[in-house]
């Protein structure tokens, strides 16, 4: 069942510039899936279209079935949330704790409810043994935390994210990944994340939308989405690096891989068949 549902969008910032030329897509309930574009293909106008954020587009969007346009903010909010790329955008409480508590204390939860939320929230987020630091004292990927805690604290079942991973190092960027998985897997919460990050997407992500000139131009499974390395580069992207090493041994040097993995662990296994077959077609 989708949860969001969205159908020719269109939008034109008051400069004129045509942000997003197009968009019908679809958030299904339960799912991780997301938005590929490069930098200044729509993304972030799409999340904000699809938060309610930006209200004059053209098109329909629909939560739950209902016109997003006829919802109030609170009905909005009580659902989903949007993570903005950059957290000192987000955060503005002088402590975690106080944060990530504004959200369950403007809900009008009493003090209990309140703490109970915010360490649970903490803990979703491995913040936990942060509650009592300033929010100046983190680092760029523990504010990145702190923001996602602040919306689950209120409940939210459906997260939209701006490049979760930008500004974070190869290790940070695969952690916050696997905490989105895990909150996709184990929370049950659906979310739907803007990305240029082509080489984490296949591991994680069950579906997503390539978008090139605020345009959806292909969608599917990352498998149905990343085709030739030249379609891609169509749309400025590129494959993930472990697939154009594979895409480029089985055209250029001949060697017989029946499909191009797109993760390390799918490579693996194509290598040690290949191995075995002898490398007959
Ligand atoms: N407030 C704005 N006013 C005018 N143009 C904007 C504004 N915000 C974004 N744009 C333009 O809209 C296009 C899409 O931007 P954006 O949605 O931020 O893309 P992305 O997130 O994929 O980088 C870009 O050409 C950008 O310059
Ligand atoms: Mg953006």
């Amino acid at each position: 069942m989708n949860r969001i549902a969205l159908k020719n969008v269109r939008h034109r910032y008051a400069d004129g510039t045509e942000a997003v030329t197009g968009v019908t897509l679809a958030v299904r309930r339960g799912e991780f899936a997301g938005v590929l574009g490069y930098n200044g293909s729509g993304k972030t106008t799409l999340l904000k279209i699809m938060d309610g954020i930006i209200k004059d587009f053209q098109g329909s969007v629909h939560l739950d079935g209902a016109d997003i346009r006829r919802l109030s903010s609170r009905e909005i909010y009580g659902k989903m949330g949007i993570v903005f790329q950059n957290p000192n955008d987000q955060l503005f409480a002088p402590t975690v704790f106080e944060d990530v508590a504004f959200g369950p204390i403007n809900m009008g939860f009493g003090e209990d409810e309140v703490v109970k939320r915010v360490n649970r929230a903490l803990e979703a987020v491995e913040m936990a043994v942060y509650a009592k630091k300033s929010i100046h004292n983190l680092s760029f990927g523990q504010k990145k935390r702190v923001c996602i805690a602040g919306l689950l604290s209120m409940g939210h079942e459906i997260l939209l994210l701006d490049e979760p991973t930008a500004g974070l190092d190869p290790l940070g960027e695969y952690q916050m990944m696997d905490l989105l998985m895990k909150l996709n897997r184990e929370k049950k919460v659906t979310i739907f994340m803007a990305t240029h990050s082509v080489d984490l997407i296949p591991v994680f992500l069950d579906r997503l939308y390539v978008l090139s000139d605020g345009k959806v131009v292909s969608s599917g499974t990352p498998e149905a989405v990343f085709t030739a390395p030249e379609e891609m580069s169509q749309v400025r992207l590129r494959l993930p690096q472990i697939a154009e090493l594979i895409y480029r041994l089985k055209h250029e040097d001949e060697l017989a891989f029946g499909r191009i993995p797109l993760t390390i662990g799918e490579a693996r296994r194509e290598i040690m068949e290949l191995f075995q077959r002898g490398n007959r077609q």
